[in-house]
């Protein structure tokens, strides 16, 4: 993974460009690089924040054998090596904020938007977007409050192509356990022990109603698994609802 690599300088967005490299039948494990981004996007539609000679705007193509179902998995796989990459190169012990958020000291390190073109019998392709802050030392006002990057969690410069390496190095890894078990069963108790939300209160925000319980971990599909009364444990999917702790 990430040995075809395509740097540029500027684009609008890597995942924009990783979809386009895919439909003109990249190769699985290519990776898009960018210095900055013009059009950076978040989940929700939201802007990303892309400035540029600071931080990691990166996609990766991924051509999985499994069910278009199990994709958003593949999300938590990624979380896992940004996690583990973090805390190589920088010796800062992060979270992961579930379901793919990296966090210290409450506010975001690194985001994950993962799009994929699927068919009915199988995925054409995935792409997993990762942006992180790594050497910013401003945000702007709009998410000051909940921004953070690596240079202000640890006082120091970090060299983004190691830590590049380092995340896809992780990642081979954890997606390799991942595909040879179809799920996330051989990484459930890793990932609970990065996730900051295992045993804490949590809020989880849903369409059809708001409620509080403890999470408990996560289960062999990825999905936050949140008590709410004693014996009484719902399944939280990824994608529907939005997690707070209180
Ligand atoms: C989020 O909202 O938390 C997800 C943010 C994902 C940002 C990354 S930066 C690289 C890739 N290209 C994009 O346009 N978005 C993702």
């Amino acid at each position: 993974f990430g040995r075809e690599v395509e740097y540029h300088e500027v684009i609008d967005s890597t995942n924009i460009r990783a979809r386009r490299l895919a439909e003109e039948g990249a190769s699985s494990g290519t990776l898009v690089v960018s210095d900055c981004q013009s059009a950076g996007r978040g989940r929700r539609g939201r802007a990303w924040v892309s400035p540029s000679g600071k931080n990691i705007f990166m996609s990766l193509i991924l051509r999985p054998d499994i069910l278009p179902a199990s994709a958003s998995m593949i999300t938590l796989v990624a979380a896992l090596a940004v996690y583990d990459g973090i805390k190589d190169v920088t010796g800062l012990n992060a979270g992961i904020k579930w379901p793919n958020d990296i966090v210290a000291n409450g506010k975001k390190l690194c985001g994950i938007l993962t799009e994929m073109s699927a068919e009915l019998e199988g995925i054409h392709y995935v792409v997993v977007g990762i942006g992180i802050n790594v050497n910013m030392d401003e945000f702007p006002e709009e998410v000051r409050q909940t921004a953070t990057s690596l240079l202000l969690e640890t006082g120091e410069k970090v060299r983004r192509s190691r830590l590049v390496a380092a995340i896809m190095e992780a990642f081979e890894q954890y997606y390799e356990e991942f595909i040879s078990q179809g799920d996330l069963s051989g990484l459930i108790s890793v990932y609970n022990k990065h996730m900051v939300n295992t045993g804490k209160e949590v809020k989880i925000l849903d369409r059809s109603g708001d409620y509080i319980g403890t999470a408990l971990g996560i289960n062999e599909k990825g999905e936050l698994l949140v008590e709410v009364q004693p014996g009484e444990v719902r399944h939280v999917i990824s994608g529907e609802v939005s997690v707070r702790g209180i």
